[in-house]
């Protein structure tokens, strides 16, 4: 079984084909970064234009990469949101095309849910697992009992982790996306220079909180020092951003330790998954293995370029979908807002 996947929910375009065997035979990212840019952040109408110049001649070459043709897939699947509605509209409109044309099965695939199987595609991983799924718009803690089949355990009760790194990366004058910049400069950074405070630690649950995080880092740069262009000194930079990283690690290693001993309750033995893009930052990959080795189980983690937006995740999603015939009509309505238990309800209506 081999599934081409469209992804276009933010600011990347991208396509990709896996099959059933766990092969990815091509997995194209096409950043928009440059285009956002001057701009300081994403503009929806920018992104689904540049989508729409862009994904025909991405899919091109995804199938050529394969050395498939249309003809030979199973089935093709797109992000059908959450997300920037313009832009998955561009991702859906082309794989409904593609699979009426090719009389091949079209997968509307939630992007969370991409994000939330990604992990099978590399691994070897049963279900139930804990998911930890971090990323720009969300930051939930859930168990995956099956495909479409996801207990809420906890979400952030105002930004997500992401956003959380996109802000202190804006404040310290860091280049957008922020995660990858933030990393990087903490690599040489003072982790304890700066007490910041971490919201939601030693609470019960599983929520999390960053908007305190945020303000308290916003205050801290604000009384440092600036040199005539408003620049941070390298040293203040480096270690404010490994204090910031600091507090996000332990205040997810908290709400982890909290859904891992409350997935045990419940009988689980299943291992710790993280996922989404957050998931690349290695810091917090060490952080939650010792975490998971605590609780008596492991960490597993997608490699780097599979925890930020791609299409293999959602050529995968596809793929296991297909494999429990949970194929969708051509009138599937994209969504804008669409959170992962409702997958569940969905499936009972079908
Ligand atoms: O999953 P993703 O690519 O897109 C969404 O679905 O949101 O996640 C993007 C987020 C951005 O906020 C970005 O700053 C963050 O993931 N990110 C990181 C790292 N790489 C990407 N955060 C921390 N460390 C990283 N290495
Ligand atoms: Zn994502």
């Amino acid at each position: 079984m081999i599934v081409l996947g469209i992804e276009t929910s933010c600011d990347e375009t991208a396509a990709a084909v896996v099959d059933d065997r766990h092969r990815i035979h091509a997995n194209l990212v096409l950043s928009q970064l440059d285009e956002h840019r001057p701009y300081g952040g994403i503009v929806p109408e920018i992104a689904a234009r540049s989508h729409l110049d862009h994904l025909d001649a991405l899919v091109a070459r995804s199938l050529e990469q394969a050395g498939l043709g249309c003809a030979e897939l199973d089935g093709i699947a797109a992000t059908a949101g959450p997300g920037l509605i313009g832009g998955v509209f561009v991702g859906v409109m082309t794989a409904k095309a593609m699979a009426a044309a090719c009389g091949v099965p079209f997968l509307a695939i939630n992007h969370l849910e991409g994000h939330a199987l990604s992990a099978r595609l590399t691994e070897a991983l049963d279900f139930p697992y804990l998911l930890l799924l971090v990323s720009g718009g969300h930051c939930q803690l859930l168990a995956v009992e099956g495909v479409g089949h996801y207990a809420r355990y906890g979400t952030t009760v105002d930004d997500a982790v992401g956003e959380a790194f996109d802000k202190t990366a804006k404040l310290l004058g860091l280049d957008y996306p922020g995660g990858p910049a933030v990393e990087q400069a903490a690599r040489d950074g003072d982790a304890t220079r700066f007490d910041l405070p971490r919201p939601m630690l030693g609470r019960a649950g599983c929520d999390f909180s960053f908007s305190g995080l945020k303000t308290a880092v916003r205050h801290k740069a604000a009384a440092l020092n600036r040199d005539e262009t408003g620049a941070l000194g390298n040293r203040d930079r480096a270690d404010l951003a490994a204090s910031f990283q600091a507090a996000v690690a332990d205040v997810l290693a908290d709400r982890c330790e909290n859904a891992l001993a409350r997935f045990q309750d419940d009988g689980a033995t299943g291992p710790l998954v993280v996922a989404g893009g957050v998931a690349a930052n290695q810091n917090l990959r060490s952080r939650l293995s010792a975490v998971a080795a605590a609780a008596g189980t492991r960490l597993i983690a997608p490699p780097p370029e599979l925890c930020t937006d791609n299409a293999a995740m959602i050529a995968w999603a596809g793929i296991e979908r297909l494999s429990l015939r949970l194929t969708d009509p051509l009138d599937f309505a994209p969504r804008p807002r669409w959170p992962l238990e409702d997958l569940k309800r969905q499936e009972a209506a079908r």
